[in-house]
């Protein structure tokens, strides 16, 4: 008899899922801080890391399983072959090239939608249920490619989008007004990206509206220019390009709020990139963020948030942006 055998008198076979199992496509910097955040943040126990660098791959999986016994239960598998993913509650996409320093997130569009077009047919095939997440750039054209490519209801294919866009604004208001990031409620919507779009009509602190107290607040006008405040999170990722390469812990962290609030079905509000054609008068079949409500199935609600004249405006020149980039992909 086997040491095992003679451990352990075995009375039902070990059940496999979890009920939330997470795979990440793409293990270099945005997908390890991703599955870093989800493990000790206890949003996912059970991960399933595909890469096409089988080392790198394997190095990073084992790793991460090294510190199993510093997790809760956590489950870390990585294969090349994409059936490790079979039963996954949400895939999340982080494979695909990203900026060098000069570049722009749509100078990236073919090149990440020819990567998308080899993994997506392979996630569907096998966690046909799941809620797909994309974070790869230009994260908008690509939850279109996505939902294109999948041929899955809207509300199961949505993109980080300005999630991380408002983290950085709210860190800033907070460094501004000596609040808490929690406590700043303001929204970053359209491209994640150089077009997005500040909603300085609705931020607010407990309900109180800046734009209440100063009614220039974001225009050119405004005395105290706290539209620069917008200007430094679109150049906030070229920034830490230039300095470290590549950004990772902010998405890494976004992302994991968004994986949790799906597989917790939560019901929480945030900013995801999702479609908007008919919103806001917005003619275009394009992604773009707007606050969306988060549950098990994705995105159940587009809130109905109130826009002035010139936000609405500049929403609708992401969204045309956005269309005259897809209308020249080769699928
Ligand atoms: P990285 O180069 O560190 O990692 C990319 C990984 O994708 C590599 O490990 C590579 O082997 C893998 N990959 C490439 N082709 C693949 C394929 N066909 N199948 C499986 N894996 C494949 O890049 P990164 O810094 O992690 O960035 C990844 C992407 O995320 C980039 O497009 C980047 O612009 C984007 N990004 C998005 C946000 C956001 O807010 N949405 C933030 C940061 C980065
Ligand atoms: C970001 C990436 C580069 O950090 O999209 O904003």
């Amino acid at each position: 008899m086997a040491t095992v055998e003679r451990l352990l008198h075995p009375m039902h076979p070990k059940a496999d899922d979890t009920g939330n199992k997470v795979t990440v496509v793409g293990t270099g910097q945005v997908g390890m801080a991703a599955v870093f955040s989800m493990l000790t943040q206890g949003v996912s126990n059970n991960i399933a890391l595909v890469d096409v660098m089988e080392d790198k791959l394997r190095g990073e999986m084992l790793d991460l399983q090294h510190g199993c016994a510093f997790m809760k239960n956590a489950r870390i598998n990585a294969s090349t072959d994409y059936s490790i993913t079979a039963g996954s509650k949400v895939c999340v996409v982080t494979a695909g090239v990203r900026q060098r320093e000069g570049e722009s997130r749509l100078d990236l569009v073919q090149r990440n939608t020819d990567v998308l077009k080899i993994i997506i047919p392979q996630l569907v095939k096998y966690s046909p249920e799941a809620v797909f997440i994309i974070a790869s750039n230009p994260v908008d054209i690509l939850t279109w490619v996505t939902w294109r490519l999948s041929g899955l209801p809207r509300h199961r294919v949505l993109g980080s989008g300005t999630n991380l866009d408002s983290a950085r604004f709210r860190y800033l208001l907070s460094e501004k007004l000596g609040i808490a990031p929690t406590s700043c409620h303001g929204y970053i919507i359209g491209e994640h990206g150089d077009s997005s779009v500040a909603v300085w009509s609705g931020v607010n602190i407990a309900g109180v509206r800046l734009s209440d107290l100063n009614p220039q607040i974001g225009g050119e006008q405004d005395p105290e220019q706290w539209r620069r405040m917008h200007q430094l999170v679109v150049e906030s990722a070229y920034e830490i390009i230039k300095l470290k390469g590549y950004t990772s812990w902010a998405i890494g962290l976004s992302l994991s709020q968004l994986v949790g609030a799906v597989l917790s079905n939560a019901n929480s509000v945030h900013p995801v990139s999702t479609y908007i054609k008919g919103q806001h008068e917005v003619e275009q079949e394009v992604f773009l963020s707007l606050p969306c409500v988060l549950g098990r199935g994705g995105v159940a609600d587009v809130v109905r948030q109130p826009l002035t004249a010139e936000e609405r405006a500049r929403l609708h020149a992401s969204a045309k942006l956005m269309h005259g980039v897809q209308a020249g992909i080769h699928f």
